[in-house]
């Protein structure tokens, strides 16, 4: 009986009296049926767990390396300096901060030109108010356990996707090398092959001034002699004790034209970054037999998530497969397109197209993860979601939402935008553009190609769902104490004078 497929509608007042007879309950008094229906919606969750083989622990058999390792130390070091990027302004962590899970918490990411570099979160602006980056910076911490691919659209990608490798196993295509052929210098992981776009960026890292019309690889070589102190770099930076450090991070006593080249760093900041596993959520300690570590509304939740909508569920799983939530591939969803868009010009994005150059993959996005969803906001490739609840009625009525998105200014009320001037007008096209993709959803949903499924989930389905979401973050993630090991220090992680110590708008450290 325990080994039974999915408990559908029909079998669950078999299971109200079965669970009664066992607690030895007759019902019929309020709090016995409560307890009932606890102890119901639980074995419906066990059901769904052993069929669906959820109870797995999502690092296994991975390969991982500690923030105290070397490497990770010096990976540290390069992610928080702004020596990385050409005007001396941006580091890695002015996108992703570790205690703002791992991403900037604005819709849309400034880089360069910050008119204060080190201020993070809402009141990060440039000169215009507006920011450049057409994309929302997603989270970095578990960037080990992708096995897929990295980016919104999937551009840094796994030949063979092996299951557990991070990318280790067969090749890894990039913008270098195009879509299906392996880029030969991309080093050993996805972690390692991203690394070395973020600075050929111009409005990421790079800056307009910086090694003008020239090549990735002239670019990443200026940034190694930099660092390294060496050739065209040498003397750009007046403090520079970066040789010492790669040194006692590769165990090695060579110079720094063999020691500090842009695969070394590439390859440092990378198992900072795969150090970042932040796994042990409520939810995890729920599959690990903790009974009691999910509220009752989680445990509803998280019915509704790995349940069809067929059967009155939410269908997330269609997508958000998996120890990760996602199963790496892209989808069309049609979440609201704001922001300067990606080079398509009217301020739209094609997304996954702008990769393949497939009419079909027009508007699709990597399915993101969801594991600690609740310190990620805002939502989607370009962040106009600014809560789960948004995203919640999105999947609930898609069409409804993005018209209410746009009769409602909710545009204007996102933290990065309440304060810009004319900010109603800023993208003229933003309604139409994110209707495109709400067509194209339609037209997928036709031919029978989408996994999205129409949901008619109440306010307390969705409410449910939002605490089974909840529950997949790890506390660690808003514990400063707790990722202080991940946060540079001013002193110890400061080899050059440009480490960024963030602060919020009121100049508190983050
Ligand atoms: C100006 C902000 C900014 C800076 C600086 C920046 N990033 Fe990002 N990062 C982003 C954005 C935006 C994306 C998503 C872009 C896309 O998908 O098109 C991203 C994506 C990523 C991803 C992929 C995550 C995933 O799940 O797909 C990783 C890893 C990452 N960045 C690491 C880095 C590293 C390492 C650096 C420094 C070398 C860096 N970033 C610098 C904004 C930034
Ligand atoms: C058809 C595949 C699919 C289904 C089904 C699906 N999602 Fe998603 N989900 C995605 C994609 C793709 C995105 C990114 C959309 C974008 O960036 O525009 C996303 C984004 C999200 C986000 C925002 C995450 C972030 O970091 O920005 C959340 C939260 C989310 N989905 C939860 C859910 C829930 C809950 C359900 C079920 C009600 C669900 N999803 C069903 C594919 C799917």
């Amino acid at each position: 009986m325990l080994n039974s497929t999915h408990i559908t509608k029909s079998k669950m007042w078999w299971w109200v009296f079965l669970v009664s007879a066992l607690q030895g309950c007759g019902g019929g008094e309020g709090e016995n049926d409560q307890t009932m229906t606890q102890a119901v919606a639980q074995t419906e969750l066990d059901s769904i767990i052993r069929n669906l083989n959820l109870a797995v622990d999502p690092i296994a058999g991975r390969t991982l390396p500690s923030i105290n390792d070397p490497l990770p130390q010096l990976g540290k070091k390069l992610f928080f300096s702004k020596s990385l990027s050409g005007d001396l302004d941006v580091a890695c962590a002015s996108c992703h901060h570790p205690m703002l899970g791992g991403g900037d918490a604005l819709s849309l990411p400034i880089g360069i030109n910050a008119v204060q570099p080190q201020v993070m979160g809402a009141g990060r602006v440039d000169g215009d108010d507006l920011p450049d980056v057409p994309r929302n910076s997603p989270t970095v911490f578990n960037v080990a356990l992708w096995d897929t691919s990295l980016f919104w659209d999937s551009r840094v990608e796994s030949l063979g996707k092996e299951s557990g490798q991070n990318g280790a196993a067969s090749g890894i295509s990039t913008p270098d090398s195009g879509v299906g052929v392996v880029d030969a210098n991309a080093g050993g992981n996805l972690a390692m092959a991203q690394a070395r776009f973020p600075v050929t960026s111009v409005e990421e890292m790079k800056d307009t001034t910086f090694e003008t019309g020239e090549t990735n690889t002239s670019i990443r070589d200026h940034l190694a002699a930099r660092i390294g102190d060496v050739g065209e770099g040498a003397g750009e930076l007046a403090t520079n004790d970066w040789l010492s450090a790669f040194q006692t991070a590769f165990n090695s006593s060579a110079n720094a034209n063999t020691l500090i080249t842009f695969d070394n760093i590439a390859l440092a900041i990378a198992e900072y970054q795969r150090s970042m596993v932040f796994v042990n959520s409520p939810w995890q300690n729920y599959l690990d037999g903790n009974t009691s570590a999910l509220s009752d509304d989680a445990i509803e939740g998280a019915i509704l998530f790995f349940t069809s909508a067929a059967e009155n569920g939410g269908g997330c799983v269609n997508c958000h497969s998996g120890s990760l939530f996602s199963d790496g591939q892209q989808h069309t969803v049609g979440f609201p397109q704001i922001g300067p868009g990606q080079g398509v010009g009217n301020d739209d994005d094609f997304g996954r197209e702008l990769v393949t150059g497939e009419r079909d993959d027009r508007y699709r996005y990597r399915t993101p993860s969801l594991l600690n969803v609740s310190v990620t906001a805002p939502y989607g490739h370009s962040g106009a979601y600014a809560s789960l609840n948004d995203v919640l009625r999105h999947y609930n009525n898609p069409r409804n939402t993005v018209d209410d998105f746009f009769d409602d200014d909710e545009l204007c009320d996102l933290a990065q935008f309440e304060n810009v001037s004319g900010c109603t007008s800023l993208y003229p096209d933003a309604r139409q553009n994110s209707f495109r993709a709400l067509n194209k959803l339609d037209d997928e949903q036709d031919d029978g190609t989408s996994l999205f499924q129409n949901v008619g989930l109440n306010g307390n389905e969705r409410n449910q769902l939002e605490a089974f979401l909840n529950a997949l973050t790890d506390p660690c993630v808003t514990n400063r104490s707790c990722m202080l090991p991940w946060i540079a220090d001013e002193v110890a992680d400061n080899p050059d004078d440009q480490v960024l110590i963030a602060t919020d708008i009121n100049g508190v450290n983050l």
